[in-house]
Formats: structure tokens, sequence, C-alpha cells
């Protein structure tokens, strides 16, 4: 059951200071948030003379900021009640409760501000962590800022030392191309995990976190406990998924299960494309990768299967982790590939191919400044220098429709014709991208194309698409 209260009044409870794993990370508190704290003390409680670094056991961290909404979750060691309070000032002057008593706590706050920043603290216990802020999502006109990293793995130091260069740069949201972890079975890594990204550092508490499965989670109950992700595919899972942000479309895609044209996530993935077409920006995350020269090297099997589609549907960037290095390749029929996988796991050796463009072996992030029509892109070292960096511009796109393959949009016997002449005189690919042409949606333009769109035509037969 949730309840809504407002203005509720703190008791005055003394100083009570938790660490919630028996280790201290590095304390690092920005100005902003500094301030939030001392306002806290200042208005309710006049004794303490210090901020409070009190955490849960796990969290506080963010899910599936929208310009309306947004998902914050924590963990408590005993069973407790959920309770927020959050506003627009250090106030915070509203709650949300749910009394239902529970360790593993997720509230759903709505009806906020688009591109607003809120405060909130939680209460768990009789204990209250300091004040923290979010901001809600973009609207289609406003500039943003995210970043991305994978592969946070093993390393401990080196993972805290990309989630501090992290939040220097202040993303409204971030990205992880996956593995969070080396085991995602392993509850005790996960204990490890959250205790760098929720330190009082405040990173997860103020930035939301979009994930990408990798292989090392393995499909892992746990990362499905922890993470609320969105499920918006026919299978409502959280293993792939896409959102809308700003002017920019971002898709999920889970290298973990069938991705083939015969699997749902494929047929997904396309109509999800197919309807993204009047967003500026379409940016993949994903944890394996069609390109890579070095580490674990090109999957070809996922470029056999959805390479087509990304250059089909002129998505702008794939980004990727999975080797252990950062690597720039392409654009390559239009699509440019990133792999994004120095966020602390042991580094592997980068290698080079005819389409690598940029190569580093180094833990980082990398940074999107998102503009209305270009993108500054940077690579970020954890010194805070700056490798690889770029401006690009959105590429031109319109709206596609499956055996609309000489891009008349409109679906006829002249559609037929082309697709007859494209197998079997060598005439000209179908506009669009050759997988406008797949009507039955198996993945490559054949003679059964024809025959399913001569049905879709003259004998009732369903329609064209997946
Ligand atoms: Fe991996």
């Amino acid at each position: 059951m949730i309840i809504f209260l407002h203005n509720r009044i703190l008791k005055n409870e003394g100083i009570m200071y938790r660490l919630a794993f028996g280790i201290l990370l590095i304390i690092h508190l920005s100005g902003e948030e500094l301030s939030a704290g001392i306002a806290l003390n200042n208005h309710h409680e006049q004794d303490r003379e210090e901020l409070l670094t009190v955490l849960p056991e796990k969290g506080p961290y963010l899910s599936c900021v929208t310009q309306n909404s947004i998902i914050i979750s924590w963990h408590t060691a005993a069973l407790d009640s959920s309770l927020i309070q959050y506003g627009l000032t250090a106030d915070c002057e509203y709650e949300l409760k749910d009394i239902t008593l529970k360790t593993a706590h997720s509230l759903k706050l709505s009806s906020l501000l688009p591109d607003t920043t809120y405060y909130y603290r939680i209460l768990f216990g009789d204990l209250i962590t300091q004040t923290y802020t979010f901001r809600t999502a973009a609207s289609f006109g406003k500039g943003f800022k995210f970043t991305v990293i994978g592969d946070t793995r093993t390393q401990a130091d080196s993972h805290l030392a990309v989630i501090n260069r992290l939040i220097e740069q202040n993303p409204y949201f971030s990205l992880h191309s996956g593995d969070l972890v080396e085991d995602g079975f392993d509850e005790a890594q996960w204990t490890t995990y959250f205790a760098i990204i929720c330190s009082s550092a405040t990173c997860a508490p103020k930035i939301p976190f979009y994930y990408a499965i990798g292989n090392h989670e393995n499909e892992s109950p746990l990362y499905y406990n922890y993470f609320y992700l969105p499920h918006n595919n026919p299978d409502s899972v959280e293993s792939f998924y896409s959102f809308d942000y700003g002017n920019s479309h971002f898709i999920s895609i889970d290298t973990e299960i069938p991705y083939g044209p015969s699997s749902n996530q494929y047929r997904w993935l396309r109509n999800d494309l197919l309807s993204a077409y009047d967003k500026t920006y379409i940016f993949v995350f994903i944890h394996n990768h069609p390109y890579c020269a070095g580490g674990h090297n090109s999957d070809l099997d996922l470029r056999d299967a959805l390479s087509p589609v990304f250059e089909s549907f002129k998505v702008d960037m794939v980004l990727s982790g999975h080797s252990h290095f950062y690597q720039r390749n392409g654009p390559i029929n239009g699509v440019t590939y990133i792999i994004t996988a120095g966020g602390g796991a042991p580094l592997h050796t980068p290698a080079e191919s005819s389409w690598t463009v940029y190569t580093e072996k180094s833990h980082h992030l990398v940074q999107f400044i998102i503009y209305p029509d270009s993108a500054r892109f940077q690579m970020i070292r954890t010194d805070g220098s700056t490798g690889d960096d770029f401006v690009y511009f959105s590429r031109e796109r319109s709206k596609l429709f499956f055996g609309d393959a000489n891009g008349d949009t409109s679906i006829s016997v002249s559609d037929v014709v082309y697709i007859i002449n494209y197998l079997f005189k060598s005439g000209s690919a179908p506009a669009g991208g050759v997988l406008i042409g797949d009507v039955d949606c198996d993945g490559d333009v054949l003679i059964s194309d024809i025959i399913y769109l001569i049905n879709y035509l003259f004998k009732s037969g369903p329609s064209p698409g997946c």
C-alpha cells in the first residue's frame, strides 16, 4: 500500500552514523550536494554539526527516469516500510510511503516536472540519508549529457576511479554496456558493486543508470532482482528494451539470449526501430560487439544478424562492452561502432583493422553532449584527460515501410517487380535498406518475400513486417 504524506516534521534523533558494508569508500561530495545536506541540518536538526553519511544496505539508486517520473530503489538489512521525502527544495515537502514491510524497496515518483532538479532523501529504521538530487528527463528540444561505461567488474579500485570521474562529468544519466560484476550469481560481488556506485560520492543516488546485460551477469536472477529497467517488449522482460530521452532513442539489446531473425528480440528490434525514425539520434547499447579489433575480436554471428538491421534503419552508433579497452570503428555502412569497456576490469590489448579510427588501452568512460543537430563525443580517462574527441552530426532518416522496396511510401505490385529485379536482374537494393524488402522477417531478402508480398496484395495474406 502506497500513501502520500505532506510536510512531515522530522524528529530530532541526534547524530546517527552507519556505514552499510563495513568498508569506507572514498567520500566525494560536490558543492551542490554539500549545500543540500547543510540545508537539511539547518532546517530540521540544529544540533547536528556535520553532514550525515548514513546509507541503507544498498542504494539509493535511480532507474527509468522520464520527464514526469523516476524509480528510486534501496535495500535495508531489516524489514522496513518504504519512505521517500522529496520536493523542489531541500526541505523535501512531499512524501511517498509504502507501509509494506520488506528489505528490497522501490518507489516510483510520478507527476514530476520535466527537466527539473528534485531533492530527495530516504528514511529507514530510525535513520535518514543525506539529501540527494536527481533531474527529470529533458524534453525533445533540450540538450543533455550522458555517459557510457562498461565491464566494471573485478578491480574495485579501478571501477571506483571511473565512477569518481563519471561524477565529475555530472551527466543526466549513464548507460552501462554490461559485465557489471564477474559472476552475476555471487551476492558478495553485487555488495561490492553497490558499495562503489552508492557510496557517499552520490553517483547512483543522483544519476540514473541503464544497463545492457553482459555474459558475466549470465542472466542471473540477482541482476533482474536488483535493477528496474524498461520492459517495453511483447515478452515484458527487462533484458531488452528502449527508451526516449530528449531528441534521442536508446535501445538495449541482450546478446546472451537469441537475437537472430527467428527470435522475439529481433522482431521487436525491427519494429522498435521502425517507430524511431523521427528521433535525431538512435543509440544501441549492447554487450558484445559486431566489430572489434583485438580483445575478444568481432562477433561475426552478431554482425551477420544485427548489423544489416542497424544499417537499414540508420542507427547512429552501437555502443558495446566486452573487450576491455576503448575503440571507435567506422562508420561502417553508415553505422559507428564504439567499444567502451574500460570500467574497471583488467585491460585487454587492442589491435587495429581497416575500419578502426581510434583505439586505446585505458580505464575510461565516454561522454556525449547532445545538441539539436550535432553531438560532441569524448573518451575521458580516469585522470580527467581526454582521448578520442569528435563532433558527430545526425543522420538523415525517413519513415520506412516493410515491403515498400522502391521507397514510394506505398506497397503495390511495383514493389514485387522491384524485388524480382533486385534478386534476379542485378537491380538496385531496396530503397531505405535491404531489410525493407524482407517482408516475411526471416532476416534476408529471398524469393519467399516475393511470394509473401503477392499473398498480401492479392490473397489477403498477412501484412509485411515482423
Ligand atoms: Fe563480456
